[in-house]
C-alpha cells in the first residue's frame, strides 16, 4: 500500500536526482553559473517535501470515467507516478493485480483454453441480438446497408459455403462473402470477440450465459450444424457442445508453411487440382463436379463497396536504368516471384545457383515444356496466359539470375 514515507522517499530521491542531472550538464561550465542553476532546483524542492499525504476521495466522489480518484501531486497521479514496487528497470507504473488481468484475459482458443462454463439457447440469443445487434447489424445478420455498411454482415444465409473453402475465386460475378459461417476458421473467434468487443458501444458487458445465446443464435443463422443437430430455436449452446463446433473453412486456411513439414504442405496443398486447379480453363459449370476446372492462382476479391483505391505508392519504374532491362523480369516479378522467390514453395530459387543447375540438368527443351506444362506443384505457366514465348523469357529470366 502507499504509504506516506515512501512517498517522501520517492521526492526527496527525485530531487536529488535533478541536482545530479544539473550539474552533469554544467560539467563545462563556471562554479558561478553552476551555482545558479542548482540554487533554483533546491528552491523548488521545499514545497515537495513539505506536501501532504494524499487523502481519500470524500464517500462518493467519482472520477470522470466513473471510477477511483486518485489523487494528483505536483500534476501526476500518485497511483502511477509513485512506485511502491521494487523494480530495479522501472520507475514508473505497477504490476497489474490479477483482478485486472482477469478482467481482460478472456480469449478463448480454438481448443477451448478459457472458454468459461455457461449455456444460452438459440431463441435467447434471438432476443439479445434483436435488442442488442439488430440495430447496426441488420434483422437476421444482413449487415448495415448504404452508409451504414460499415456494420459488418454476419450471415448470408444460404450463400455458398464451397465458394470459400479453399480460398478459391469462383467466377460468379459478386465474389465470395466473407462472414462467419463461410470464413471464420473457429467459433471461439466469435465467442470472445464478441464477449470483448461487442455491442460495439458497450463491450465487455455480456455475461457468458448470454454470449453463448448470441453465439448460438449466429451460427443458427449461418445454418452451421453441431454434431450433425441443426440449431433450431430450443437449441441451448454449452461449453460441452461448443467444443464440438466444426466451422466449414477450417480447413480453408491452407496450406500451413510453418515448420519443418511447410515445403512438404506446400506442395501438396499446390498439387491438388481441388485447391489450384487442373490446369485447363473453364468458362462454365466451373464448380460443377468434384474437381473443379478454375486455374486461378490468385484469390482476387475486387467488388468491395467503396471499391478500393487503386493507386500505388510504388516507386515510379526507373527507366533510365543501366543496360537493357531483360524481357523475362517484368513477367518473373509479376507472376513467378511468389513462388520463385522463397524456398517455401519447393520452387527452384531465383539466384539459387545450385537449384538451377540441377533443373537444367535435364536440358533446356524439356525445362521450358515442364513449365508450361506444369510439374508437381509448378502450375501450368505458372498459372499465367502469357504465350510461350513470353513464358520462355521468364525461364530465361530466372537462369540467367541464377547464375
Ligand atoms: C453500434 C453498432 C453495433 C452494435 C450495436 C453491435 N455491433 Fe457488432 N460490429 C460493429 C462494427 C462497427 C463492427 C466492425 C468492427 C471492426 O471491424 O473493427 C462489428 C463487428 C462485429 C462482428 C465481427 C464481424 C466480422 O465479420 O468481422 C461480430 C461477430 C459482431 N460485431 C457481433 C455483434 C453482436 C453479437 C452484437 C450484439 C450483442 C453487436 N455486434 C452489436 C457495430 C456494432
Ligand atoms: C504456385 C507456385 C509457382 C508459380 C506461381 C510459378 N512456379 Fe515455377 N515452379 C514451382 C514449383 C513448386 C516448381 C518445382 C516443381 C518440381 O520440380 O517439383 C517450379 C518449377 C519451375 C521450373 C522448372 C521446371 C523443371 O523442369 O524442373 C520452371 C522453368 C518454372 N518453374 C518457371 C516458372 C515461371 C516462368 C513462372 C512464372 C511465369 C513460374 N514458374 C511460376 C512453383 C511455381
Amino acid at each position: 500500500m502507499y504509504t506516506f514515507e515512501k512517498y517522501k522517499k520517492f521526492i526527496s530521491s527525485a530531487v536529488v536526482a535533478s541536482v545530479v542531472l544539473m550539474s552533469t550538464s554544467c560539467n563545462g561550465s563556471n562554479d558561478v553559473e553552476q551555482k545558479a542553476t542548482a540554487e533554483p532546483a533546491k528552491a523548488e524542492a521545499k514545497p515537495a517535501e513539505t506536501v501532504a499525504a494524499p487523502v481519500a476521495p470524500a464517500a462518493g466522489e467519482k472520477g470522470i470515467d466513473g471510477g477511483a480518484v486518485y489523487q494528483t501531486v505536483n500534476g501526476m497521479y500518485t497511483s502511477y507516478a509513485v512506485n511502491e514496487q521494487e523494480k530495479k528497470d522501472f520507475t514508473f507504473g505497477r504490476a497489474p493485480t490479477a483482478t485486472e488481468i482477469a478482467a481482460w484475459d478472456i480469449d478463448v482458443m480454438p481448443d477451448g483454453t478459457g472458454l468459461p462454463e455457461g449455456e444460452g439457447s438459440v431463441e435467447e440469443g434471438d432476443e439479445l441480438y434483436e435488442e442488442k445487434c439488430a440495430m447496426c447489424h441488420g434483422d437476421f445478420g444482413s449487415g448495415g446497408k448504404g452508409s451504414r455498411s460499415t456494420y459488418p454482415t454476419l450471415s448470408v444465409g444460404e450463400a455458398s459455403i464451397d465458394s470459400l473453402t479453399h480460398q478459391r475465386t469462383t467466377p460468379d460475378a459478386d465474389g465470395p462473402k466473407r462472414v462467419i459461417g463461410t470464413y471464420w476458421p473457429y467459433a471461439s473467434t466469435l465467442f470472445w470477440y464478441i464477449q470483448s468487443g461487442m455491442p460495439f458501444p458497450h463491450p465487455k458487458s455480456l455475461s457468458d450465459n448470454e454470449t453463448y445465446a448470441l453465439v448460438a443464435y449466429l451460427l443458427s443463422i449461418n445454418e452451421i450444424e453441431i454434431d450433425g443437430e441443426s440449431l433450431d430455436d430450443e437449441y441451448v449452446l454449452n461449453r460441452e457442445k461448443f467444443l464440438k463446433i466444426k466451422m466449414p473453412n477450417q480447413n480453408g486456411f491452407i496450406p500451413n508453411i510453418d515448420g519443418p513439414t511447410g515445403p512438404a504442405d506446400a506442395k501438396a496443398f499446390y498439387a491438388d487440382p481441388n485447391n489450384y486447379g487442373n490446369g485447363t480453363r473453364c468458362m462454365s459449370n466451373c464448380l460443377n463436379g468434384e474437381k473443379p476446372n478454375i486455374v486461378r492462382p490468385m484469390n482476387i476479391i475486387d467488388d468491395f463497396e467503396p471499391p478500393m483505391s487503386t493507386e500505388r505508392m510504388l516507386p515510379a519504374e526507373n527507366t533510365e536504368e543501366a543496360g537493357p532491362v531483360h524481357p523475362g523480369k517484368k513477367l518473373y516479378e509479376a507472376s513467378c516471384a511468389v513462388c520463385h522467390a522463397t524456398d517455401a514453395m519447393g520452387a527452384p530459387n531465383l539466384g539459387n545457383k545450385e537449384a538451377w543447375a540441377k533443373v537444367l540438368d535435364k536440358g533446356i527443351d524439356k525445362v521450358y515444356a515442364n513449365g508450361i506444362s506444369g510439374v508437381n506443384a509448378m502450375p501450368p505457366k505458372g498459372g499465367t496466359t502469357v504465350s510461350d514465348d513470353e513464358f520462355k523469357a521468364a525461364v530465361d529470366y530466372m537462369i540467367e539470375s541464377s547464375k
